[in-house]
């Protein structure tokens, strides 16, 4: 199944400020966003656009044949780097997984069918979901899946994922499923393993600590008035892009109303959009969705 792209329209009618400017999509995905970016832009307008998942990559390139886009491999914590000395008149941020990461069973993001225990985004690099369960204390394992999965029983799979490696090593996500349905019921449509996955997904990939590096490298890479859109799936990744544009209240003249102003640096455009009831009910995956807007001020 192709990746839906979430509040597409709406994204896009912030961060297009100028049809001719320049534009970064930091995560390039399957491209929907990149795609009606460029439907978007006149004929001088350019976008450049980042993955760190070498399909993805794949997929821009033999997918969009358009002189205006480029795409490099990539991860956003080394955006600078990346686009040493360039400008943009907006970048995107759509944080997380795509739908193909999940839906390709091999990738071992999904506690849906059977697959090597790998859940990197970037398969060039780092260490997989496996070499951390196999190799990790009780108390390592147990605190990832309660801080990023938000696990109440975090502690009790931490203890069955090492009772279970006194036996054999963790190999697939099926040996991880089984060992969470050891622990827990299924309790309505949720699946049992679906916060451990999270917890682990986002500690394999240090995805939180990557949105911190690439937030503190936007403001030099944008114009001045420059837009900043992120949507982001869960309360961690909003958090932190909340308090990364969060007033600094101390410096603020008192005649300004706080309302408008975020740091010194930027303005809110718009605090918190969600998709809409019609959105939702068409993808589903859409629900956890929350958009913010930022402009170099
Ligand atoms: C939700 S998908 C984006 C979907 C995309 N907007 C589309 O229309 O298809 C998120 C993408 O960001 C990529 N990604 C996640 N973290 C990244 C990082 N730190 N650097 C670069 N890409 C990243 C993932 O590999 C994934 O392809």
């Amino acid at each position: 199944m192709l990746h839906v792209p979430v509040l597409l329209e709406e994204s896009l009618d912030f961060l297009l400020n100028d049809l001719s400017g320049t534009y970064l999509d930091l995560t390039f995905g399957r491209g929907s966003h990149s795609q009606e970016i460029l439907n978007r832009l006149s004929s001088s307008g350019k976008l450049c656009a980042v993955d760190r998942d070498v399909e993805a990559i794949t997929y821009g390139q033999l997918n969009i044949h358009d002189e205006r886009f480029s795409i490099v491999h990539g991860n956003y914590s080394e955006v600078k780097t990346l686009f040493y000395g360039q400008k943009f008149h907006g970048v995107l941020l759509d944080l997380g997984t795509c739908s193909t990461h999940l839906d390709n069973h091999s990738r071992g993001f999904s506690f849906q069918g059977d697959g090597p225990l790998d859940m990197r985004m970037d398969t060039t690099k780092g260490f997989s979901a496996a070499d951390f369960l196999n190799k990790s204390s009780e108390k390592e394992i147990s605190d990832v899946i309660y801080k990023y999965g938000d696990e109440k029983a975090s502690r009790k799979i931490a203890k069955a994922i090492i009772e279970f490696r006194s036996s054999r090593l963790l190999k697939s996500t099926g040996d991880l499923v089984k060992i969470v349905e050891s622990i827990l019921q299924r309790t309505g449509r949720t699946h049992p393993a679906t916060k451990t996955f999270q917890g682990i997904r986002i500690h394999v990939n240090n995805e939180l600590e990557h949105l911190e590096l690439a937030l503190a490298q936007l403001s030099e890479l944008l114009t001045e008035n420059g837009v900043i859109v992120i949507i982001s799936f869960h309360s961690l990744e909003d958090r932190i892009v909340k308090n990364f544009f969060k007033p600094d209240v101390q410096f603020l003249p008192k005649d300004i109303p706080i309302n408008n102003i975020v740091t010194q640096e930027f303005k809110c455009i718009k605090k918190k959009l969600k998709p809409s009831a019609e959105e939702i009910k068409r993808n589903p995956r859409s629900r956890s969705a929350v958009m913010r807007v930022f402009s170099k001020a």
